[in-house]
């Protein structure tokens, strides 16, 4: 089923910068009108002002998704300034690069409470407003929910409960107008990896080609969908045999294994 974005009211989560700032951008171009909300104002302000730029509209909202109260204001705010929301998506998040052994409760607690909860929080609060549209909702969730990751475990257990939560609510909307898209992004160059050793010093993409794959996603009507080739081969190669995706992993991505936690 193809959608069009031209004119659709879109709110998004982490528009501040990275592959939510990517996605403000490229879905100004394809007519959207938007909200992006995150918590830190003048970057929201700096994406902004480039979506205006781009002949775009777009208001910015406050928000911190482990807040229960600031979720319900910023979708509330959202539906008084754009009327209606035809499409919400999740993309906040954060990651952690440690091995799991030298993980800690708090840390489980911190990823799964933005990464998880996030989603859950910003889902809850928005899905009435999807159902009156017979909206879209977009949860982003990442590669390392379909293929483990040395050092990355405490992110991948907060993905992989995403991609859970995501499609699970998929099949219980079966029927009910909202669609949902689950996105699995492979590496992308932002923030969020930059200072982590294993994650920069892999193969990525860059915000804009994800954003691209993203909206791709979004038009042709895909319920789930992967950013680039590679890694959605590597994922069903460790779908069929777990043995052999830990060996091409090692292979693959080998100076990300070397000397970066050793
Ligand atoms: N980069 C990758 O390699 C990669 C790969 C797969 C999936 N992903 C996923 O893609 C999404 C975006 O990642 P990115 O690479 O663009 O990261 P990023 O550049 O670090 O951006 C993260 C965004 O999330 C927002 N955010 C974080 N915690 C928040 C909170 N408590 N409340 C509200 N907003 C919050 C940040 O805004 P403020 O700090 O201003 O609040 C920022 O806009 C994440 O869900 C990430 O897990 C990333």
């Amino acid at each position: 089923m193809k959608y069009d974005l031209s004119g659709k009211r879109v709110v998004l989560t982490g528009g501040s910068r990275g592959i939510g700032k990517a996605l403000a951008l490229e879905l100004a171009g394809e007519g959207a009108v938007l909200a992006i909300a995150a918590r830190d104002e003048a970057r929201l302000g700096d994406t902004r002002e480039q979506v205006i730029g781009k002949g775009g509209t777009c208001i910015t909202l406050s928000c911190d998704v482990t807040d229960d109260d600031s979720v319900h204001r910023m979708v509330e705010s959202a539906v008084q300034a754009l009327g209606r929301i035809d499409v919400f998506m999740n993309i906040a998040g954060i990651t952690l690069e440690k091995p799991l052994m030298e993980a800690n409760p708090e840390d489980f607690r911190n990823l799964m409470e933005t990464n998880l909860l996030g989603t859950f929080r910003c889902t809850r609060a928005a899905l009435p407003f999807l159902k009156e549209s017979e909206g879209l909702l977009v949860n982003v969730a990442s590669i390392i929910a379909r293929t483990p990751f040395p050092y990355l475990g405490v992110y991948a257990c907060s993905k992989w409960a995403v991609a859970a939560f995501s499609s699970t609510l998929r099949q219980e909307l079966a029927g009910k107008s909202v669609r949902v898209l689950t996105v699995y992004p492979t590496i992308v160059k932002t923030d969020m990896v930059v200072e982590e050793p294993v994650l920069a010093n892999s193969p990525s993409q860059s915000p804009q080609q994800c954003a691209k794959a993203i909206v791709r996603a979004m038009k042709k009507g895909k319920i789930e969908s992967d950013t680039a080739f590679l890694p959605k081969l590597l994922s069903a190669v460790y779908y069929v045999s777990p043995r052999i995706g830990d060996v091409i992993t090692r292979l693959f991505l080998p100076r990300a294994y070397r000397g970066a936690h050793e």
